[in-house]
């Protein structure tokens, strides 16, 4: 999919990026975590996957440009920084203290100002409005020195009212300035309220369009989405370029999420490691194409990706391995063309390393060989050459399997490892419980092991055994009969998905009672609560709590 980088990693990074930020924030006891989360895959794709820069030489004479004029989302831009490697991470927790670099809108880095800001930062931010002009001047430069870099602007909607934004886009079209590329973090939220009940901004496609840019939308928080539209918008010429990223304010925290009141307050300190908890649960949701009626793989995507899952998950059988035979690299290409859903590719077949060329060619994002099939220095060599090509290597094991002891050599670039819960060949098999204990075993010892991967459950996964697996670890849910075996796809999708939020609240419930903070955390997350209230047995504590 171009990413540059690991699909599954770049997912991890922006993860950590939520992490820091939320840290910092509660440390402060202020800033804008609302604002931090809409933009955080924005601004964690340019970082790890897109922008040309230099973390070990901030002033890299053939770097990107990257102009956060949102700047009130300085805790995530930090973030993102010191997860790029500009500083260490842990210096988020001086946030907005007296001394520290990282204060409450970020300074312009240089030798004169470094006790109060972080190499990296190209801008003063502060007062909105002003961040595209500055942009437009660096992109306009760069164009009149015959440079070659990149300016990124990162925009809000709020902003947006600001006149000079629209001065600005007129200079920008004028200029042709197809070195610049704005993103608008569309999350219909300012300060205290609502975009469209306090200035309206649609259509704000046709409003860019008008002022001669050439517009592309995304959903803000698809990775893939945005790598896409960076990768038309480096083929543009003779204009400049507007991303329209439809974000949600405080994404990934969910009693934060499209919520005003989250705009500038901090979540109080003591809910800290309940608010990583979650940020560290993202479930992950793969439909298996076998699954089904036979074959008309086109269709089965199509369907799903309307219901906004999050990964396909294509089963390669050779007959050997397993008894059966699906499909290989050549239709996987025909399929590449569908969609910029990530493609999560399970190899059942017999020397993978002979073959995994195949499939690095068919642009496959995750590539999951059988531990079964391959020696040590087989699956190095196989997981070597998929880092080199960006794409997330995976190993499996069958139910009757054990991790084999040369995988402790590989767990820092290895980004899943699959569980099979069903023994490999078939879609619509009978989950097999007992693989529950192994997998909470090795979700523990591999992640003591250095692993930062992700654990996932393969093999009868419905709306019951996925919140096992949740419990057992498991945070990518492939699911074949659930989703395509019973007619209704779209009621599929959401009864997982709700498994997978009831699942999430009872552990973030038990971990905030162990905090002694129950009656706080379920005040906080009141709203969310109410549809899962039967399903934790908590509606009378609930229905007390003012
Ligand atoms: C089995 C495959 C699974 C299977 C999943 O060998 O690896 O991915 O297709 O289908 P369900 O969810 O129906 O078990
Ligand atoms: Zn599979």
């Amino acid at each position: 999919m171009g990413f540059n980088m690991r699909y599954l990693d770049l997912k991890r990074k922006i993860r950590d990026v939520r992490m820091w930020a939320i840290q910092g924030i509660t440390e402060a006891g202020s800033g804008h975590p609302g604002a931090s989360f809409s933009a955080a895959e924005i601004m964690g794709t340019l970082y790890f996957s897109k922008m040309r820069h230099d973390p070990s030489n901030p002033d890299w004479s053939e770097r990107d440009y990257f102009i956060d004029s949102k700047a009130h989302s300085a805790p995530g831009f930090y973030s993102t920084l010191a997860v790029a490697g500009y500083f260490q991470p842990q210096e988020l927790r001086t946030l907005r203290q007296f001394g520290s670099r990282l204060q409450g809108h970020p300074v312009r880095y240089s030798q004169h100002q470094k006790h109060h800001s972080v190499p990296g930062t190209e801008y003063s931010g502060g007062s909105e409005g002003i961040g595209l002009s500055v942009g437009i001047g660096i992109a306009l430069a760069n164009k009149m020195d015959g440079r070659k870099n990149r300016v990124f602007v990162l925009i809000g909607d709020g902003e947006s009212n600001e006149g000079q934004i629209w001065e600005a886009s007129m200079a920008a079209g004028k200029f042709k300035l197809d070195n610049l590329v704005t993103i608008l973090d569309r999350n219909r939220i300012q300060q205290d309220g609502f975009t469209e009940d306090i200035m309206p901004l649609d259509p704000i496609k046709d409003k860019w369009a008008a002022f001669n840019w050439q517009v592309f939308e995304v959903d803000g928080h698809r990775v893939e989405q945005i790598v896409d539209a960076l990768n038309k918008a480096a083929q543009v010429h003779d204009k400049p370029v507007m991303i329209i990223a439809n974000t949600i304010k405080g994404n990934g925290i969910r009693h934060m999420a499209n919520n005003p009141q989250w705009h500038g307050k901090a979540p109080p300190k003591r809910q800290t490691e309940v608010l990583l908890e979650e940020l560290e649960s993202e479930c992950l949701i793969a439909p298996s194409i076998i699954a089904g009626e036979r074959e008309n793989y086109e269709d089965k995507i199509r369907k799903v990706e309307r219901e906004g899952v999050d990964m396909i998950h294509l089963d390669v059988m050779d007959g050997q391995f397993v008894p059966n035979t699906t499909f290989f690299a050549d239709t996987i290409k025909k399929l590449r063309r569908l969609t910029s859903l990530p493609f999560d590719t399970h190899l059942m077949i017999e020397n993978p390393v002979k073959k995994i060329q195949d499939y690095i060619d068919a642009r496959c994002d995750i590539i999951t060989v059988h531990a079964e099939t391959c020696t040590e220095d087989e699956f190095k060599e196989i997981q070597e050459k998929l880092i080199d090509k960006g794409i997330s290597p995976g190993i499996a094991i069958n139910p009757g399997t054990d991790v084999p002891k040369w995988l402790y050599d590989c767990l820092h670039n290895l980004d899943v490892v699959i569980v099979m819960s069903v023994n490999p060949g078939y879609a619509g098999q009978k989950f097999m419980p007992e693989v529950l204990t192994k997998m909470v075993m090795l979700n523990k010892q591999l992640r003591e092991h250095g692993f930062r991967g992700y654990i996932e459950a393969d093999g009868g996964i419905d709306a019951t055994t996925l919140q096992q697996a949740y419990d057992a670890g498991a945070r990518i849910f492939v699911a074949g009969a659930a989703v395509y075996g019973g007619g209704d796809i779209h009621g599929a999708v959401i009864h997982l998905r709700h498994k997978a939020a009831v699942a999430l609240e009872r552990r973030l419930l038990n971990h905030a009672t162990q905090l002694n903070i129950r009656a706080d955390w379920m005040k906080a997350r009141k709203h969310i609560l109410i549809p899962y209230a039967n399903e934790l047995r908590i509606e009378e504590e609930l229905h007390a709590i003012k």
